[in-house]
C-alpha cells in the first residue's frame, strides 16, 4: 500500500507480568511483532481484507479480531466519518506468551491513529488497545499493550483514568525470551488462577514490584534479582510448560538474575547484565526445553530499552 490515505505499522512483541507485575508491568521485545496496512475508506467501520502469518486460525470478522476491535475503537473515539481497510501480517505466533494480540491491536490503534491525523493522546491509544486485546483473553489488561506501545518498560496502575509509567531501565539490563513449540491460551491460563491470593503472597508480591522498580532506578542488580519473582500466577501456570523448571534452572545455572513466565506462557524470560551473558542464558534455555522436554524453542534476545510501535511507510 502507498499514498497519502494509506500507512503501515508495527508494533512488537512484549513480556507480560515480568514475573512481580501480574497484569501492570511489561517491557517490550526487540525484533518480532506484527504489522498493520490500513487504508481509508468513504465506508464507515472496519473491515480486515487479509491476514497472513496466522495459519488462517484468526477471524477476519472485526469485533471477533483484537486488530479490528482497536481500530473501531480508534474509529469511535475520533468520531470519524470515515472507514477503515486493513490487512494483518502476524509476525509473532499464536498463544505463545509474546504479546502478540496486544501487538496486533496496537498496531492496529497506531495505524488508524495515524490515517486519521494523530490525533489521540497515548493513554487514549492504549485504552483502544486494550479493548483489542480483550478480545482475545476475555479480560482487559494493559501489561502486554502498553510496552507494545510505547516500548521500553512500562508500569500501568490499576487507575481511572488510565495512566501508563515509563519506567527506567539501567543500559545493561537484557532480556532472553525463550519460546517452546507449545501453546497456551491466556484466558484458560487466566481462569485456572482462581481469583482469591493470600495475603501473605499478596504481600510478597506488591513488595517485588515496589523493590523491582527502585532496583531498577539504583542499578541496584542484587535487587533486580531477588525481586523478579512471581508468588501469583507461575504456581499455577507453570505445570502447563513442559520442563519449566529445568529450563528455569538452566537460565539461573548459566547467570540470569532472574527468570520467570513470560505472560501467561508457555515461554519463558529471563533478565540479564549485558548481551553476552543473555546469549549464554537464552542458549541454555533452549538446550533445556529440548532436553528436558524434547520441545524446540525460538529465542530472542532484547535490549531492556527495546523501542515501541512506529509507522514504517508511508
Ligand atoms: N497479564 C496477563 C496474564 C498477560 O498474565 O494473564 C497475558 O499475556
Amino acid at each position: 500500500m502507498t499514498g497519502s490515505n494509506q500507512c503501515r505499522a508495527f508494533a512488537p512483541g512484549s513480556i507480560g507480568n515480568l514475573a512481580c507485575g501480574f497484569d501492570v508491568l511489561g517491557l517490550a521485545l526487540g525484533g518480532p511483532g506484527d504489522e498493520v496496512s490500513a487504508r481509508l475508506s468513504s465506508e464507515p467501520g472496519v473491515r480486515i481484507t487479509n491476514i497472513q502469518g496466522d495459519g488462517g486460525r484468526l477471524p477476519l470478522s472485526v469485533a471477533a479480531n483484537t486488530a479490528g476491535t482497536a481500530a473501531q475503537a480508534v474509529l469511535d473515539e475520533v468520531g470519524a466519518p470515515d472507514g477503515v481497510e486493513m490487512e494483518l501480517k502476524k509476525g509473532l505466533p499464536l498463544a505463545a506468551g509474546m504479546g502478540g494480540s496486544a501487538a496486533s491491536a496496537v498496531a492496529a490503534a497506531v495505524a488508524v491513529d495515524h490515517l486519521l491525523g494523530n490525533r489521540l493522546p497515548k493513554e487514549v491509544l492504549l485504552r483502544c488497545a486494550m479493548a483489542g486485546e480483550a478480545v482475545a483473553s476475555g479480560e482487559t489488561h494493559p501489561d502486554n499493550v502498553a510496552p507494545s506501545l510505547l516500548g521500553g518498560l512500562v508500569l500501568v496502575p490499576v487507575w481511572d483514568p488510565l495512566r501508563a509509567i515509563e519506567l527506567e531501565v539501567p543500559r545493561e539490563l537484557t532480556a532472553v525470551h525463550v519460546h517452546p513449540q507449545v501453546e497456551v491460551e491466556t484466558g484458560w491460563a487466566r481462569e485456572i488462577l482462581g481469583g482469591q491470593v493470600p495475603l501473605t503472597d499478596a504481600v510478597a508480591q506488591w513488595g517485588n514490584t515496589a523493590a523491582l522498580v527502585a532496583g531498577l532506578f539504583r542499578e541496584d542488580w542484587e535487587i533486580i534479582a531477588r525481586s523478579v519473582e512471581d508468588r501469583i500466577a507461575e504456581p499455577h501456570r507453570a505445570e502447563a510448560v513442559p520442563g519449566f523448571s529445568h529450563v528455569k534452572e538452566a537460565a539461573l545455572g548459566a547467570g540470569a538474575l532472574a527468570a520467570s513466565l513470560s505472560g501467561s506462557g508457555p515461554s519463558l524470560f529471563a533478565l540479564c547484565r549485558g548481551e553476552e551473558t543473555a546469549k549464554r542464558v537464552g542458549e541454555s534455555m533452549v538446550q533445556a526445553f529440548r532436553e528436558a522436554a524434547d520441545l524446540q524453542a525460538n529465542l530472542v534476545i532484547s535490549p531492556g530499552r527495546a523501542p515501541g510501535a512506529r509507522i514504517l511507510d508511508p
